[in-house]
């Protein structure tokens, strides 16, 4: 399979902060983020794959900074990394400002999502290629953080997480 450029797997979705999204304070509820960075990543999951995707765990979420009522908000999802099956996606969260237009931003997360054939079993994804230097510093640190995913849910033996281990030594 070839390898492809995480810019080939870049989605953005730009959506609104409507009132029955938001939490008392009146901002954006982060169950209701949690969604939309989930829609976006899958998105992008399945542009670098081409296949179906199922959201394996949510590795690492910030909540920064709350989102008003009213705001736009836009959510970059981009495959960081592929290992065999599964696909680490990164994403940025930016409010846009009413009067300059600036983006500011807000929240960022990172998703797992697994390549899937119509029975649910895990099927082989092409790699990737960073190019920028940030696609290149999210890719290095991506077997980390998998190993920390696999160490956190059971499936890995901590003693096998070389990559992570080689942290602290
Ligand atoms: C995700 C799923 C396909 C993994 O199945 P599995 O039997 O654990 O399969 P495997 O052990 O072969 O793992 C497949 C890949 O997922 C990765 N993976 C599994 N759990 C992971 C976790 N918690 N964190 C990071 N990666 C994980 C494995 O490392 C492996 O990656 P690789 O092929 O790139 O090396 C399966 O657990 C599933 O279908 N879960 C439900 C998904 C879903 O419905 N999501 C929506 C929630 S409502």
């Amino acid at each position: 399979m070839e390898a492809k450029t995480a810019e080939s797997s870049k989605t953005i979705l730009t959506d609104l902060v409507l009132p029955s999204e938001t939490n008392p304070l009146n901002n954006l509820f982060g169950g209701e983020l949690l969604a939309r960075m989930d829609r976006a990543a899958s998105i992008s999951a399945r542009r670098h794959s081409r296949r179906i995707v199922v959201t394996a765990s949510v590795n690492h979420v910030a909540f920064n900074r709350s989102i008003p009522l009213g705001s736009v908000v836009t959510i970059e999802a981009k495959v960081s990394r592929a290992f065999k099956s599964s696909m680490e996606v990164y994403i940025d969260v930016w409010i846009e400002d009413r009067e300059s237009g600036e983006c500011i931003k807000a929240n960022e997360a990172i998703y797992t999502f697994v390549a899937v054939d119509e029975t649910g079993r895990p099927v082989s994804v092409p790699e990737i290629t960073p190019e920028t230097k940030l696609e290149k510093q999210r890719f290095e640190g991506a077997l980390r953080r998998k190993q920390l995913s696999l160490v956190l849910a059971g499936k890995m033996n901590p003693n096998d997480a070389t990559e992570l281990k080689a942290l602290f030594s």
